[in-house]
């Protein structure tokens, strides 16, 4: 009963728009016989069709042998009638994204199918459990989240609702497993896992954007070459759509009953209503009509490099700072001294790395963001105030200028860019694992196949060490008290939890 569907039983697809001929796609190709309906006449032959050529392009360049694509062909049919998906052993649907048409499709297929059919459905936003809720057997009902393109995008969402039996779950895993796709379990929360946790990767970028503490280019060039994320928010979602990201995002947001943890933003929500949608409307954040020229990020002029600094305390995760200014000729002094991490500069100025504190609190403070790896990174992102000297300024950006970084200089933004949003981003995904939405494993593997993040964030929390993201998130609050940034429960019992180990 858990294993795989075998390859011989009938896969049944219901709404054959952009997911239900992919997911279509993939599981003909996996050997199964599949059959299309869509409630739009005629919708199910077009995507018998539409898949025949999309399996044509795949002889044309190589990668599917002309007789395997004659026998997939051979396989799928396009039905007239639900009747006509009686035998399936799995059905998915990928019908429109309303609650009350996903029930009555499930109630109308439940009078249809065996009762040892598994059904599914690749719900993004909607609950599992209440789209099953009607059913006289809840338990054979799964979420089967998969990404857009399904051919391509290797991440599936295994979702077990309220009343899902462990059996169909596993079932469910075991098929898609043997597609070829690599599944992840999660329970039926807000946003699977993807959604949910993501929320924040675009979140704290609008924030800083409405704060006015750097514009979307630098913002993006911060992320992509200082975070070592594939893409920026603002770019990437002008490739999503405003609408189509906004709307998850406000799902999220309600299904949470307003958690201030996924609080929309006004600025996209003005951004959707002026009708920028991004790259599909030819304006988004960015502009995207022919010749338009697309913002630079802020890059500060040469600055000259300091001789000699010295580093007091452990830099952290700034470590390997040390290593790279001396491979760049500059002396470094080290002291033990404890009166905070920090880099002192020639001038007298301090360059502390992000804590979640604003500069304006000190004298003469900047403060450099969060790199992913700080050897490989291009570009380095500096937080100033009225404060600090504009000599210590010149001095923060002469040194990550003397280790070949570019670099941003943004306003007095507690946390940062990449420091706020990873701390954010381990939050959340501390507190999915202690509330036991997915495992850990599973969360990074949904976030680095999902959303092509260069780790997960329960390793980022790893490398950073236990108390990294509690802490800036502590400061955060004390500035900004809304509750968005106080610290999960996950992340205190961890913190505790390691120091007590230690
Ligand atoms: P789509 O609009 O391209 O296709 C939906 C199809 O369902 C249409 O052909 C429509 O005629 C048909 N349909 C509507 N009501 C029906 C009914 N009662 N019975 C049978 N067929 C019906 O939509 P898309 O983008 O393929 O999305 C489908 C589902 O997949 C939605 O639940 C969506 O949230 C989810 N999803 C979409 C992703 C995407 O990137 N587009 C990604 C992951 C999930």
């Amino acid at each position: 009963m858990d294993e795989a569907i075998g390859r011989d039983r009938t896969v049944a697809v219901v709404g054959t728009g952009t997911m239900g001929q992919g997911i279509a796609q993939v599981a003909l190709v996996a050997g199964h016989p599949v059959r299309l309906y869509d409630s739009a006449p005629g919708r199910a032959a077009e995507a018998v069709a539409a898949i025949g050529a999309r399996l044509d392009r795949l002889v044309e360049k190589g990668r599917l042998d002309a007789a395997a694509r004659e026998a997939a062909a051979g396989r799928l049919h396009a039905a007239e009638d639900p009747s006509e998906l009686a035998d399936a052993a799995l059905v998915v649907e990928a019908i429109v994204e309303d609650l009350a048409v996903k029930q009555r499709l499930f109630a109308d297929l439940e009078k249809v199918v065996r009762d040892d059919a598994l059904l599914a459905t690749n719900t993004s936003s909607l609950s599992v459990t209440a789209i099953a809720g009607g059913l006289r057997l809840p338990g054979r009902f799964v979420g089967l989240h998969f990404f857009n393109p399904a051919p391509l995008l290797p991440l599936v969402e295994v979702v077990r609702g309220f009343a899902t039996e462990e059996t169909a779950v596993t079932r469910a895993y075991a098929t898609v497993e043997a597609w070829g796709k690599t599944p992840v379990r999660c329970a039926d929360t807000p946003g699977f896992i993807v959604n949910r946790i993501a929320r924040p990767f675009y979140a704290e970028a609008f924030r800083v954007y409405e704060e006015g503490g750097a514009d979307p280019a630098t913002i993006d060039a911060a992320l992509r070459e200082c975070g070592g994320f594939r893409m920026g928010p603002f770019e990437l979602t002008d490739l999503i759509g405003q609408d189509v990201n906004e709307a998850v995002t406000r799902s999220v947001w309600e299904s949470f009953f307003q958690d201030p943890k996924f609080t929309p933003s006004l600025a996209q929500r003005r951004l959707v209503e002026s009708g920028r949608l991004g790259r599909k409307s030819g304006h988004g954040w960015y502009p995207y009509a022919e010749g338009a020229r697309r913002p630079e990020p802020h890059t500060a002029e040469p600055a000259p490099a300091p001789g000699r600094i010295t580093v007091e305390g452990d830099l952290g995760p700034a470590r390997e700072l040390i290593a790279l200014a001396r491979e760049a000729g500059i002396a470094v002094d080290e002291t033990e001294e404890d009166r905070g991490t920090r880099i002192l500069l020639p001038g007298g100025g301090q360059l502390v790395l992000a804590d979640g504190q604003t500069s304006v609190e000190f004298r003469d403070v900047v403060y450099f963001d969060l790199a992913l790896d700080y050897r490989t990174a291009t570009r380095a992102v500096l937080s100033a105030s009225g404060t600090t000297s504009r000599e210590t300024v010149r001095e923060a950006i002469g040194l990550f200028q003397a280790l070949g970084k570019k670099v941003s200089v943004i306003g007095d933004v507690p946390g940062m860019i990449v420091a706020r949003t990873v701390a954010m981003l381990i939050d959340l995904a501390a507190d999915a694992v202690a509330k036991g939405v997915a495992s850990a494993e599973d969360i990074d593997t949904a976030m680095r196949l999902g959303v092509n993040y260069p780790v997960g964030p329960v390793e980022w929390s790893g490398r950073l060490g236990p108390a990294w993201a509690h802490e800036l998130l502590d400061e955060l609050h004390a500035r900004v008290p809304t509750g968005r940034y106080a610290p999960s429960l996950a992340l205190y019992r961890r913190t505790y939890a390691e120091m007590d180990g230690a």
